[in-house]
């Protein structure tokens, strides 16, 4: 049987998956929770990794050398980045990359790739789980994610980000997530829901939905679970 792993950045973001899993043991790594059981008769290690791309990589590489997981989910929240996307609609990983690391100074490093793939049959799963999902409402878009260390909440990086890389929004962990799971040949996708337009109104909307778009994106993963 495969083992999935599963992190989110934030408790908030993987409670609920918490709630609904079977956990047979919990063990502290490196500060990191890693809840080891079964989700929808899936084996499941769950994890929290904190904010930013650094506990985002060192979480990711515990996992597949501790817990030997077949492949990585991320789900979570983000600021949207495109004019189709709205507060809460669902963003699935096409690609990931970063939005605060000067391309023409890495291109020179050993060795470096600018974007990093969403695996297709994860991919191809989460698009299933999102047209499976009770909530007919909900939106939801394949694109590219892209993440920093920062929380973006200002109009005139947000126009900067939008004209270099094009993305459906940005967080603080999946291209750092997506990075270590593609050096170790690990598939991964990225799950998030919108909590703001990462504007100059960023932090007042990320306080008022940061727990419906959580749960948004953590049923998706559910679904996903279930379909398994
Ligand atoms: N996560 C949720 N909203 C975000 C934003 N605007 N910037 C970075 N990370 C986020």
């Amino acid at each position: 049987m495969k083992i999935i792993g599963i992190m989110g950045a934030m408790d908030l973001e993987i409670k609920l998956l918490r709630d609904k899993m079977n956990v047979s043991n919990n063990e502290k790594v490196a500060g990191f929770n890693y809840y080891i059981g079964e989700i929808e008769g899936n084996q499941v290690i769950l994890t929290c990794c904190g904010v930013g791309k650094v506990n985002a990589a060192s979480c990711t590489q515990i996992l597949i050398d501790r817990y030997g997981v077949d492949c990585i989910i991320n789900t979570g929240i983000a600021g949207g980045l495109h004019n189709n996307v709205k507060i809460c609609d669902v963003i699935i990983s096409d690609n990931v990359t970063y939005h605060d690391v000067r391309k023409a100074q890495m291109k020179s490093c050993f060795p470096y790739k600018e974007f990093f793939d969403g695996d297709k049959e994860l991919i191809e799963l989460a698009l299933n789980a999102c047209k499976l999902n009770n909530n007919s409402d909900l939106n939801y878009h394949l694109g590219r994610i892209v993440s920093g260390e920062s929380f973006v909440s200002d109009d005139n990086l947000k126009k900067k980000i939008v004209e270099e890389y094009s993305p459906h929004c940005v967080e603080m962990e999946g291209a750092a997530i997506g990075h270590v799971a593609n050096i170790n040949d690990v598939p991964f996708v990225i799950i998030r829901s919108i909590s703001d337009n990462a504007d100059n109104e960023a932090t007042m909307s990320y306080e008022k939905f940061e727990k419906i778009s959580a749960e948004n994106s953590a049923n998706i993963v559910l679904n996903m679970l279930r379909t398994l």
